[in-house]
């Protein structure tokens, strides 16, 4: 193997360092998918349960076969990729506010659900516009 000067070393050390930073971004853009995949999944859960969001009362989603699809009341939640997720929390949040005269319940001013599960529910409606 060839004898390496100074300059030689110096290139291994900053390939070592540019190596172990990519292996640590990509690290930590696994954990952030995954954490991701968590809240999803816990915006499912207030999306379909009675006690918390109930939002399949009133509505459906897009690409989630194994919901029941019953909720006609409201709008079919569709490509909700394709809206501000500032939109889709603050219609959570207070309904009343875009629209006074609206049936939605404001869940989050009442406080029935909470600011990290409207997060959820976000991320979770989001997410099935996205699973095409
Ligand atoms: C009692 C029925 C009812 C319930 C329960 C309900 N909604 Fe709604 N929702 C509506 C109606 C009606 C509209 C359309 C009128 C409006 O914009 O306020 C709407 C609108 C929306 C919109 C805006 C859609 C768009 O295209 O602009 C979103 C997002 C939404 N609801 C999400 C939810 C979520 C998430 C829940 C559960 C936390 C929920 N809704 C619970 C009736 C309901």
């Amino acid at each position: 193997m060839k004898q390496f000067n100074k300059k030689g070393e110096k290139m291994i050390i900053v390939n070592r360092l540019l190596a172990a930073t990519l292996v640590s971004m990509l690290g930590f853009s696994a954990v952030n998918a995954a954490s991701n995949d968590a809240l999803v999944k816990e915006g499912r859960k207030v999306f379909v349960t009675k006690k918390l969001g109930n939002c399949l009362a009133c509505h459906t989603v897009q690409n989630d076969p194994n919901i029941p699809q019953a909720g006609n009341i409201g709008p079919k939640l569709s490509n909700m990729d394709t809206y501000p997720k500032e939109y889709i929390f603050n219609k959570i949040w207070d309904p009343n506010k875009t629209n006074p005269n609206t049936v939605m319940p404001p869940q989050g001013r009442s406080h029935k659900i909470s600011k990290h599960q409207i997060d959820a529910l976000v991320a979770y409606l989001q997410a099935t516009a996205k699973a095409k």
